[in-house]
């Protein structure tokens, strides 16, 4: 009686604090692409950039290299990995001249910034069936409608992002920015709701934020493949909340914080299911949260 009495005590109590509890699905869904808009194209462009064969149904992942793979010994990687646009030209759009100028993912390719400034949309389109270079034809994998969309989003999703980064934003504003589109249905409130990584090996936000500022950035901007997260291309989000969103997730934790008093009483309670049951990993297709943009 009293564990029940305490129990009521405790639901009314904390009717307000709990989140996560539900298990949240987050099966991709697909649109018809008619409803498109230009901004839901180039989102989609930069999730095939990311990752196509994610982005993309009903499509096999390549299990050889890329032909151009051989061209280049450091980075040891194989596989599907090889295919990743990102992979080659860099999560800051740079190549060699970025991020990836060193470390394990170095492979002295160029980036793709400059070209997407220079191009047209056509040329970028070209480059893809291969223009510039036969192994570059990507055809056998992706749709004619998967290339227009890479390629607008090279022509109108990328920015520089050495200089979108050389400024900081402010945490105060990007605690509001987080709370307002990152926790309550997903990530929770301090970011280790989702866990991109393993059990041993854990990704979160803070981690990313902290470990690949660029990463970080692009998937805010362009969504991440296979789930319904949001993308700031869509919602139409400014450079200075993306960098405030930064700035703030920077301060989350990169590993599961001990649980308080607080989760080992809803934890007791049966109330403590703090992850959700939603696996980043899962699923593939393109579904961003369409309720803003609509
Ligand atoms: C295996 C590495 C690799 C992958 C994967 C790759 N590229 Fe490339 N990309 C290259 C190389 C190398 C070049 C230079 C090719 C050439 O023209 O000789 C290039 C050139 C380009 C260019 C032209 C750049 C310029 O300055 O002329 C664009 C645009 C481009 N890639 C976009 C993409 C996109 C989009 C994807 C994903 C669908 C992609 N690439 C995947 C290696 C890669």
């Amino acid at each position: 009686m009293i564990k029940i009495t305490i129990s009521i005590m405790m639901v009314l109590l904390m009717g307000n604090l709990t989140w996560g509890q539900e298990p949240i699905e987050h099966p991709p869904e697909q649109y018809d692409r008619k409803d498109f808009t230009e901004d839901a194209r180039i989102s989609r462009g930069g999730q095939l950039y990311d990752n196509w064969w994610k982005t993309k149904l009903h499509i096999d992942k390549p299990s050889e290299d890329h032909p151009l793979w051989k061209l280049q010994s450091t980075n040891k990687r194989s596989g599907y990995s090889t295919w990743r646009c990102k992979e080659c030209h860099g999560w800051d759009y740079r190549g060699k001249n970025g991020a990836y100028s060193k470390g394990s993912h170095f492979t002295g390719f160029e980036g793709v910034y400059e070209a997407s400034q220079k191009m047209s949309i056509r040329e970028l389109e070209g480059t893809l069936k291969g223009s510039t270079n036969n192994d570059h034809d990507f055809r056998s994998y992706i749709s004619e409608e998967d290339i227009s969309d890479l390629a607008l989003f090279l022509k109108k999703g990328t920015a520089d992002l050495t200089v979108m980064l050389n400024s900081e934003g402010v945490y105060e504003e990007g605690l509001i920015f987080y709370r307002t589109n990152c926790m309550t249905e997903c990530h929770g409130p301090d970011g280790t709701s989702l866990n991109f990584g393993n059990e041993e090996k854990p990704q979160f936000i803070g981690t990313i934020a902290n470990k690949n500022p660029w990463e970080f950035i692009h998937k805010a901007w362009a969504g991440q493949p296979g789930s319904r997260m949001s993308s700031g291309i869509i919602n139409k989000w400014t450079d200075n909340d993306m960098r405030n969103l930064l700035k703030y997730s920077q301060s989350l934790p990169d590993k599961v914080p001990e649980m308080g008093w607080l989760d080992r009483t809803k934890e007791f309670f049966g109330m403590g299911k703090k992850k959700a049951s939603y696996n980043p990993n899962e699923y593939r297709g393109f579904g961003p949260k369409f309720a803003e943009y609509n």
